[in-house]
């Protein structure tokens, strides 16, 4: 296993995982509609993808929909597809540019067809990249993840191991999240990667996600590094 990267005394996280929770809240208190905050919430995604691309982090995994927010009213979930429409290609494109591969995870055929074929079309222009990866999860939930991996062993007759299960998620031959971040107030995983997140550390921010800044991203990476990550062992044995 590769180590983490030192840049200037701090040790990068090589992948972090990002649940952008808080758009509908800050749309709300600036007395604007839920949609305006996706809308900030979108851009504010792209600044800090690119932000930690250029830090040198190697994978980062949004959580932009999950499958419980497709319960959602009609109105929002049009608005959020409206987005994708407009803008999920270009911002792609300004992140992937640096030599990222992008990956929807998740389920997407409730999604309308033409946007699922926006998504897909986006990973494909990326898909000559390796290394470095971003992971979009869209109408995406743990538990169907797990459930559909384990399906996968069942239909080709094996029993599954750590290791095979791992290669069987949507995150098949990623370093998992060492560093997970929450905007939003909220102190829990909501059905985000909860297999991969096993030895993650938890960063909860109380700022809501259009607010959560690339200075913001900086001091989580810094806590990260802060952290002594014992793995179950003692500190003696580190
Ligand atoms: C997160 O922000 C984005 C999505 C779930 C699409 P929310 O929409 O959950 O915002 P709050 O939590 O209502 O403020
Ligand atoms: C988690 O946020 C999902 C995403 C950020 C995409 P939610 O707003 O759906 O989470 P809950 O419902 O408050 O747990
Ligand atoms: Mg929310």
């Amino acid at each position: 296993m590769q180590g983490n990267k030192i840049v200037e005394g701090i040790k990068l996280p090589r992948h972090i995982a990002i649940i952008m929770d808080g758009n509908g809240r800050w749309a709300k208190k600036r007395l604007m509609p839920r949609s305006f905050g996706h809308r900030q919430g979108m851009e504010r995604m792209v600044g800090l993808l690119e932000h930690a691309f250029d830090l040198g982090v190697e994978y980062v995994t949004v959580y932009a929909l999950s499958t419980e927010n497709l319960k959602r009213p009609q109105e929002e979930l049009a608005g959020l597809y409206d987005l994708i429409r407009k803008h999920f290609v270009s911002y792609m494109e300004r992140v992937c540019a640096r030599g990222v591969r992008l990956r929807v995870i998740g389920d997407i055929s409730p999604l309308p067809c033409d946007v699922q074929e926006i998504l897909r079309g986006s990973e494909q222009k990326s898909a000559h990249y390796e290394g470095k990866g971003i992971n979009v999860a869209l109408c995406y939930g743990s538990r169907a993840e797990l459930v559909r991996a384990v399906n996968l062993a069942v239909a080709r007759g094996e029993t599954v191991t750590e290791a095979s299960l791992s290669g069987l998620l949507y995150t098949a031959g990623q370093p998992d999240p060492e560093l997970l971040i929450r905007t939003g107030k909220e102190i829990r995983l909501s059905n985000f990667l909860l297999y991969q997140c096993a030895y993650a550390e938890l960063y909860f921010s109380d700022k809501m996600f259009p607010e959560f800044s690339d200075k913001d991203l900086e001091d989580a990476i810094v806590w990260f590094s802060n952290r002594t990550r014992r793995f179950g062992k003692t500190d003696e044995q580190l």
